[in-house]
């Protein structure tokens, strides 16, 4: 079974409600209607419900056990733009402005979310990562005792013989361009947490990549990933983690026994932190194109799910994200 078999099946498990707030989108559209229809996922779609009818009717999609939402309608709107008005009126947002805001789909959407009125989020069909991003991290913020959002790579390789079954997390590959030392240690522990909660990694056993084992180098980069694992290591001195390790002693039994002798991780790691965002980023894509792996995002740390698509998504991403952000809500 692949991953995103298991994931699709977990979903069917334990169904939650989850905004789409580019509604009035195709692909958007026709992912709900799967949605709904196969048990994956109680999917609420925003923008104009009259739109949104006349496109279904269109494509010929039935859309029982779809909620259709129109945000300037709604009886929530003036509670959600209270509340948005009050979380940023700090940071110099008018009652005005929350208005405008919360007419926007994707703070709707984010709303609904803060309010549980909805289990997760959804979008990217066409917002870019950082329309979708800001919202959430201005308002869903963190988990408590998570310092940043972050992102894992579900990574799942043809050579079963590598990691967990062939199971991989890569992290962090989408979000924080430079992250400290700090970060890194957070987005360490939340990238355990995916790789149990979504994937069944057990136990996850993570690597702190550079470009030194153990101090075979000496520089200030590699100064911050040891920083980094001491860092986590107090944070969570339950989870199985060390650094500073090279990939090869990270993944390669031999290698990691000869370079990291008697290290928990080297040799069998299955989850892998990048020291920096140009490093992850260029690290899955490697793995992606010549290991022909499959590469499956996911927002991490933040204190309910939203996952971001890419503008090129198919249908069949839409739903498959969905489904991972109905496991994480579970
Ligand atoms: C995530 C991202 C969109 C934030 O951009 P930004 O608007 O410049 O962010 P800001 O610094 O203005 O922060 C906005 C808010 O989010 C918070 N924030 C930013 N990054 C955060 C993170 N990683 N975790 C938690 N909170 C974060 C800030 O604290 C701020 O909160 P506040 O307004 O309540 O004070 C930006 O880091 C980014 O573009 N990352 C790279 C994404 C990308 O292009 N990836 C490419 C690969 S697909």
């Amino acid at each position: 079974m692949s991953i995103l078999d298991t994931i699709r099946a977990k979903a069917r498990e334990n169904v939650k409600s989850i905004v789409l707030p580019e509604g009035e989108e195709s692909r958007t559209l026709q992912a709900a209607a799967i949605l709904a229809r196969e048990g994956l996922a109680k999917p609420i779609l925003l923008g104009d419900p009259e739109k949104i009818r006349a496109a279904a009717e269109a494509a010929g999609l039935t859309l029982s056990g779809v909620t259709v939402i129109h945000p300037a309608e709604s009886p929530d709107f003036d509670r959600y733009r209270d509340a948005l008005y009050e979380l940023r009126k700090n940071k110099g947002v008018t009652l005005a402005d929350a208005a405008r805001l919360v007419s926007d789909p994707m703070y709707f959407g984010i709303m609904m979310v803060k309010f549980q009125d909805a289990d997760g989020l959804v979008s990217g069909a066409v917002h870019s990562t950082g329309d979708m991003l800001r919202p959430a991290l201005q308002i869903i913020k963190t988990k408590p005792g998570i310092k940043v959002v972050s992102s894992s790579m579900i990574i799942e390789l043809k050579d079963r013989s590598i990691g967990s079954d062939g199971l991989l997390i890569y992290a962090d590959c989408v979000v924080n361009p430079c992250p400290t030392a700090e970060e890194l240690a957070h987005i360490a522990i939340s990238s355990a947490e995916t790789a149990r909660v979504l994937c069944g990694i057990e136990p996850p056993r993570v690597a702190m990549l550079s470009f030194s084992t153990k101090g075979s180098a000496k520089h200030d980069l590699v100064s911050k990933v040891q920083e980094a694992t001491k860092i986590a290591h107090q944070l969570a001195p339950e989870l199985l983690l060390d650094g500073d390790l090279q990939f090869d002693a990270a993944l390669v039994p031999d290698i990691g026994a000869s370079k990291a002798p008697g290290s928990p991780v080297a040799g069998q790691a299955n989850v892998l932190i990048f020291p920096d965002l140009q490093a992850g980023n260029i690290g899955y894509k490697i793995t992606q194109r010549l290991a022909g792996a499959e590469a499956i995002a996911v927002l991490q740390g933040l204190a309910a799910p939203c996952n971001d698509l890419s503008r090129g998504c198919s249908v069949e991403d839409i739903v498959n994200t969905a489904c991972v952000t109905v496991v994480q809500a579970g």
